[in-house]
């Protein structure tokens, strides 16, 4: 397979008064070429960040603090802001923001705000050809040509959510990142929206990194999983080797136990006991330790650095050692 993406040694801190928040650090995963990678884990593990540190763009007072970011053989770290947006952001890679269905701007029309995205990025681009392609999107998600004319008060949730996707896909990238496409939805709709992405990544081809705090919904969506805590991943299996849950990690063993749909005993309701690491001052061992079912002594003393233990299945973990 083709690599479509290539992130190595990635590293985003923020760099807030209180101290160096480690969002993420020290990431390396790829993207294959038409595959949809899951990137799971539980809130403030830094999912959101990675998708910001791929696109080079750290919301303050964030600084991607090391690494790369390669895509068509180059490092998109060193590009500037310019070329990022002239060359990489939408064209190369676009971004389904967490949340972006509740701020579509409710004095424009969803064809104004398409319109000016489309503009903004082709600016070569006629009026013309920009409402075609709009159109096509549109459709394209499953949206009639008169949403185009609509405000984003006047459509539901699943059908803001769409039009979100369209924008994300009208300048035919070939990545997209979706940050929780199907969270604040209700179940119907989720399986919609779901379907609908299944769907446009046979149409379109397009590598995707799909994130989302649920592992029943990876289950459902990606070919491959990477388990994220506290900055930094812990496992990344093919769906087959994390679900068929032969060997794990023990965090993602912990995750999965905490996913009641996918062992059907849906009205046991069960969580991780403990919190997360402090990402100011991390513990100097692994980070998990704290909540671990099976620490042992060395875990607390260094941090296992990510192995692979069986052909595209690596884990952090002593236990594999
Ligand atoms: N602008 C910021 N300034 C300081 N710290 C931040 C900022 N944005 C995020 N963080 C911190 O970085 C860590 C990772 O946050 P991030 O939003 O990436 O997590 P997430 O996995 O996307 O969580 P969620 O599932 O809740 O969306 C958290 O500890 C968070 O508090
Ligand atoms: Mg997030």
């Amino acid at each position: 397979m083709e690599k479509a993406l290539v992130i190595s040694n990635l590293k985003l801190y923020y760099y807030t008064s209180a101290g160096v928040v480690k969002a993420v650090d020290d990431i390396s995963f790829h993207l294959e070429k038409g595959e949809t990678l899951g990137l799971v884990g539980e809130s403030g593990c830094g999912k959101t960040t990675t998708g910001f540190a791929i696109l080079g763009m750290p919301t303050p007072p964030g600084k991607i603090a090391g690494g790369k970011v390669i895509i068509d053989d180059e490092d998109i770290t060193t590009f500037s802001e310019t070329e990022l947006r002239k060359k990489i952001r939408w064209k190369k890679i676009s971004m389904v923001f967490q949340g972006a269905m509740n701020c579509l701007t409710p004095v424009y029309t969803v064809g104004n705000l398409m319109m000016e995205t489309y503009l903004e990025h082709r600016k070569e681009a006629s009026n013309e050809e920009a409402y075609e392609r709009i159109i096509k999107y549109l459709n394209l998600v499953g949206l009639s040509d008169d949403i185009y004319k609509r405000y984003p008060h006047e459509l539901s949730g699943g059908m803001k959510q769409r039009v979100v996707i369209a924008t994300a896909l009208f300048l035919e990238p070939q990545i997209v990142i979706l940050d929780e496409p199907t969270t604040g939805l209700d179940v119907v709709v989720q399986a919609q929206i779901l379907n609908l992405i299944k769907e446009l990544k046979q149409k379109l081809s397009i590598s995707s990194l799909f994130i989302t705090h649920d592992l029943a919904t990876e289950a459902e969506i990606a070919d491959r999983i990477c388990v994220m805590y506290a900055g930094k991943i812990m496992e990344i299996g093919t769906n087959e080797q994390i679900y068929g849950r032969e060997k794990l990690h023990p965090y993602t063993e912990k995750l999965l136990g905490a996913t009641p749909l996918l062992h059907k005993k849906v009205n046991e309701l069960y969580f991780i006991p403990g919190v997360p690491p402090d990402l100011i001052n991390p513990p100097k061992g692994c980070m998990f330790y704290d909540r671990c079912h099976v620490r042992m002594d060395i875990c607390k003393e260094e941090g296992p650095s990510i192995k692979e233990i069986e052909p595209g299945h690596s884990i952090a973990c002593w236990r594999y050692k």
